[in-house]
């Protein structure tokens, strides 16, 4: 319609400017037009070779179904075909009009009032005191990967000045999940920590001779995850742990999974807790260098100075840019997508790949979680229909990408995908990866003898996404129950200045908005999208309980400037 109008006035005016102006409008409202009709044909296409794709794939002989030409079709996986399309001609449209997402800033001007502040120290005699009444040594070892880690680490630095005890630097567990023999002066700087520390704790690197060739278990100083309740009360390690430690002078923490709870502790042991995350745990130089690199690849040398970047690489912090890259700076938005078999399997949904994948995840489940499967068998199981709808399911990658491009991040967006192993990968990437091409990971951007020293050590592997997600202009996460979103997240708040947006998108609304997939407008499911998402960006202080290590704007570990 536009365009005919166009003609007509086009042919009356004979002004010559006009007429200039008149074809310059033609041709671009020509040029959209035609990438609208492209992107819609191709659509079209597409939807109906999957149509018949789909066909054959719910049929009963789904192996070796299709020739290799189709097999690329048939991959993707996809359960909001209509919301993608919608999703793709609005971002073509943005193209057109070189609009950017406001998501790219915070959402408040009051965050950039909150200083990171847990760094001080404990007054010298508080210290002496308590070294003078040391009560002995605890060890600990801990188990999970980089993250529960880190965690299991601060809360033993809590544990140890709570019972006046020396901690010997805490030990990794090698786990067949994790597969990483790494220890933590592998992964941290074993002297920052010490003399951040100073202070507060008393830290040794070693266990006295003496100790060493006792037999914990035997004498009782062997404490597993199951002589405490979760997140234990300081009162629980004053009753049931310091007997042990008086009489033992030693006590030996075997797991140490979330075993401190958040709330109730002194502020002294919470600023304590953040002091530890915040400021004592930095990265060994061999981490530091290659994530340096990173960081540089991804942002095309353009980075500058900032104080997450000062916290995570130390001395590989970028130089200042050169003046010729000081113009450009190259944005970027990290993803963290938590969709990996283990998760997909446990969580009982399903995620629009038919009879196939519903079976291959029961056989995992089978293989994997047979107490899970007790406990279905058992209990009357919710349906995955329900589960979704209550928020229980991870976010498929097709999921993530509705939610960016409601938020109005462009097709052209530089994404850094953190994690790895996505389940089924091409064919549940291909909805992301269609609407956002330019996504790339450690491996694209870095060589392999890059890679090499940090292969089979799957911790250090994480600490460069960890790094990567944290320095990122926006951190966009799947799901805030995982270790790496929620520390990455705390950090971004810690020291981001108010300038380091996290995006979590709340399963539950986000499910509900995505059960009117067959109706809803668009414009309504932006709407619907933004407004969830400012909702969770409020400027909220640590409630009670809440975790701290993600949730650092409270006395003890941030000041507030008025
Ligand atoms: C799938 O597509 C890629 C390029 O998009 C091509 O290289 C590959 O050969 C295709 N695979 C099959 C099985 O057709
Ligand atoms: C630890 O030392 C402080 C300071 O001397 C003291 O007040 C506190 O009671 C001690 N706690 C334990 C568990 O020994
Ligand atoms: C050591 O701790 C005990 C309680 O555990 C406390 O009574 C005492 O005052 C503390 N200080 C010294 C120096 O013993
Ligand atoms: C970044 O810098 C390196 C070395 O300084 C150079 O080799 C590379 O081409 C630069 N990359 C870009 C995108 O400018
Ligand atoms: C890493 O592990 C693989 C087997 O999982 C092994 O073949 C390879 O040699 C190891 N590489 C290094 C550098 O240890
Ligand atoms: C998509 O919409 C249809 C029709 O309203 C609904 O039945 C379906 O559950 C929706 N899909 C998801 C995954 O929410």
């Amino acid at each position: 319609m536009r365009t005919f109008k166009g003609v007509h006035s086009g042919r009356r005016h004979v002004n010559g400017i006009r007429r200039h102006i008149g074809s310059v409008i033609i041709t671009f409202l020509l040029i959209a037009f035609l990438l609208l009709l492209d992107s819609l044909i191709f659509k079209i296409i597409d939807y109906a070779i999957h149509q018949s794709i789909s066909t054959t794939h719910d049929s009963t002989e789904i192996e070796n179904t299709g020739a290799g030409r189709l097999d690329n079709v048939t991959s993707s996986v996809q359960m909001y075909e209509r919301l993608l399309n919608l999703a793709s001609i609005s971002l073509a449209e943005k193209e057109i009009t070189h609009e950017s997402s406001k998501y790219w800033e915070e959402s408040s001007p009051h965050l950039s009032r909150w200083k990171p502040c847990s760094g001080t120290k404990m007054s010298k005699g508080f210290r002496r005191e308590k070294v003078k009444n040391n009560t002995g040594f605890i060890v600990v070892s801990a188990n999970g990967g980089l993250n529960q880690q880190r965690v299991a680490v601060c809360n033993a630095v809590a544990v140890a000045s709570l019972l006046n005890a020396s901690l010997v630097i805490p030990k990794f567990l090698y786990s067949n999940v994790w597969n990483d023999p790494s220890q933590f002066g592998d992964l941290y700087q074993e002297d920052h920590f010490m003399n951040s520390l100073i202070d507060d704790v008393d830290i040794v690197k070693e266990l006295p001779h003496k100790f060493q060739s006792l037999d914990m278990e035997a004498i009782g100083s062997l404490v597993t995850d199951a002589d405490l309740s979760k997140e234990a009360k300081p009162e629980e390690y004053i009753r049931n742990i310091l007997p042990i430690l008086l009489r033992n002078r030693v006590v030996h923490f075997l797991g140490f999974a979330n075993r401190l709870g958040f709330d109730p502790l002194s502020s002294e042991l919470q600023r304590l807790r953040c002091k530890c995350n915040f400021h004592a745990l930095k990265f060994v130089p061999k981490i530091q260098e290659v994530a340096s690199l990173l960081i540089r690849r991804i942002r095309k040398n353009s980075t500058s100075r900032s104080a997450l970047n000062e916290q995570l690489l130390g001395n590989f912090q970028p130089t200042l840019p050169s003046k010729e890259n000081n113009k450009v700076h190259s944005k970027y938005l990290a993803l963290h997508l938590r969709f990996e078999v283990d998760m997909v399997a446990y969580s009982m949904c399903e995620f629009g790949g038919g009879e196939h994948e519903r079976r291959e995840l029961q056989a995992y489940r089978e293989a994997h979680f047979p107490l899970l499967i007790e406990r279905v068998k058992k209990s009357k199981a919710t349906s995955p229909s329900e589960l979704r709808e209550m928020g229980k399911c991870p976010l498929t990658p097709e999921e993530a990408a509705l939610f960016l491009a409601g938020l109005g991040f462009s097709r052209d967006t530089y994404i850094y995908l953190a994690g790895s192993h996505i389940y089924r990968g091409k064919s549940h990437m291909h909805p992301l990866t269609s609407l956002y091409p330019n996504i790339v990971s450690k491996e694209d951007l870095l060589s392999q003898s890059e890679l090499a020293p940090f292969m089979n050590f799957s911790s250090q592997l994480a600490a460069l996404d960890f790094i990567a997600c944290a320095t990122a202009d926006v951190f966009a996460i799947t799901d805030s129950g995982s270790q790496l979103s929620s520390l990455v997240s705390g950090l971004r708040t810690y020291y981001g200045g108010g300038a380091a947006p996290t995006l979590t998108p709340n399963k539950k609304r986000l499910a509900s908005i995505l059960s009117r997939n067959k109706t809803i407008k668009w414009g309504n499911f932006e709407e619907k999208i933004r407004k969830m998402t400012e909702e969770s960006q409020r400027v909220r202080i640590r409630a009670f309980g809440r975790n701290i290590y993600r949730q650092p704007r409270c006395k003890e570990c941030m000041c507030k400037l008025q």
